[in-house]
């Protein structure tokens, strides 16, 4: 028998201290809360995606009365990044959620967001800092690998 422990890195900053070269980023995701539909959920969700060219793509949940055809934030804005710039690699992804009209407790990515953001990191071979921006607090993950142990990452299909 054997055992394997996994270990996380997560960096915490207060908000007044999260590195400078991320900080258009979060405000971003924060902005990006305010072009959320969550009629169902009144979670409004915001990601900003940063891209080696230095553009930010901005995305938000969109919820529906079918409940699984909404989308996270995450995809939304991942996906939108990738059909814009299918050439151009992504560095880092923020996030931040409203309710109520208050900026709420950092927030962390679902699984499926955590599955495509591991497909990001392996279609451009690399990293991909997770931002996760409360009121108070940025929690920083190195990577969406990180966040996800022993994934699937399509190894065994033909
Ligand atoms: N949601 C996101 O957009 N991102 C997350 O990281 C967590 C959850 C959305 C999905 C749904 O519209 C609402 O928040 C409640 O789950």
């Amino acid at each position: 028998m054997k055992e394997l422990l996994f270990e996380t890195k997560i960096q915490v900053f207060s908000v007044s201290e999260a590195p400078e070269i991320y900080r258009e980023l979060i405000e971003s995701a924060i902005d990006a809360t305010a072009n959320a539909y969550a009629p169902y959920s009144y979670l409004n969700v915001g990601a900003a995606v940063l891209l080696t060219n230095g553009k930010i793509i901005e995305g938000s949940n969109q919820e529906n009365a079918a409940y699984p055809s909404g989308l996270c934030a995450e995809r939304v804005a991942l996906f939108s990044a990738n059909t814009q710039y299918p050439d151009t690699k992504v560095l880092a992804i923020a996030v931040a959620a409203v309710t109520d009209g208050k900026q709420t407790n950092m927030i962390t990515p679902c699984g499926a967001c955590r599955q495509v953001l591991l497909e990001v990191e392996k279609r451009y071979q690399s990293p991909i800092k997770i931002l996760l921006c409360g009121k108070k607090e940025i929690y920083m993950a190195e990577s969406a690998a990180s966040l996800l142990p022993l994934s699937f990452d399509g190894s065994g299909m033909l």
